[in-house]
């Protein structure tokens, strides 16, 4: 079904958890990957576009899955989960929520650092709101791009552990917190 159940997940949730996640690694390995790259290469001005554009465009698709979220009933915690785990868990999908927003302001405080717009794929573009001489940070592209940084491997680090207890819900404690956001109604 399409909305969440008070046990299961609906098939849109599961569907915005799971682009979310690929986009966000896919953005991780690209920016690290494009950081990297010397003038002489030929994606050494497209890759910030496509990294900039899928970015800014997943803001706007995590903003609709929070809308979403807002509209629907959360399913009921899995029954044998401990009361930590489930408090744990909140904890964490709290971090990993705030940790996307950090992204996209600080991603789009580097683009607009010198009052440039940020270009999503020649299709529309976002006007700087700050700029660097606004806010009076003198390097702000240098801070942001720091803060970006330490950010990604921040949230990636948050996401892994997240993953990880996944996995042993699903393959050792064999209850059904995985199937559940895979669409299984069980
Ligand atoms: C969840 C979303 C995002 C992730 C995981 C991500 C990840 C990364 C990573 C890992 C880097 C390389 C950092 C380094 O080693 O210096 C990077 C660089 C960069 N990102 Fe993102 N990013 C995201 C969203 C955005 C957005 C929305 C924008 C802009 C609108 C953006 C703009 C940039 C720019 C301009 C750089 C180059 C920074 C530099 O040259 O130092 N990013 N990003
Ligand atoms: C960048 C990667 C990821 C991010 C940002 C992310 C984020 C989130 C968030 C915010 C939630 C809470 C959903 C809600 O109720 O609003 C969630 C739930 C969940 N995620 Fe992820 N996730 C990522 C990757 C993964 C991976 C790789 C797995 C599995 C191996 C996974 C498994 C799950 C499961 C099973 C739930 C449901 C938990 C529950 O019912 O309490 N996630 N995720």
């Amino acid at each position: 079904m399409l909305k969440n159940s008070d046990q299961a997940y609906g098939w849109l949730a599961c569907a915005f958890h799971w682009v979310s996640a690929i986009v966000i690694i896919g953005l991780f390995i690209l920016g690290l990957w494009m950081v990297d790259l010397t003038y002489y290469s030929d994606w050494y001005k497209t890759a910030p576009h496509i990294h900039r554009s899928i970015g800014l465009l997943l803001a706007v698709f995590i903003i609709a899955r929070i809308i979403w979220r807002l509209m629907n009933s959360q399913p009921a915690p899995v029954s044998t989960h401990k009361a930590w785990e489930v408090k744990t868990g909140h904890i964490v999908h709290w971090v990993l929520y705030i940790g996307m927003f950090a992204m996209f302001i600080s991603g789009y405080m580097i683009s607009t650092a010198k009052g440039q717009p940020v270009d999503v794929f020649n299709w529309f573009s976002l006007p700087a709101v700050v700029t660097g001489e606004s806010l009076g940070i003198k390097n702000m592209e240098d801070v942001a791009g720091e803060i970006h940084e330490i950010l990604a491997y921040i949230l990636i680090g948050f996401a892994s552990l997240h993953a990880l207890a996944a996995l042993k819900h699903h393959f050792i404690d064999k209850d059904s917190t995985l199937l559940r956001m895979l669409g299984k109604n069980t």
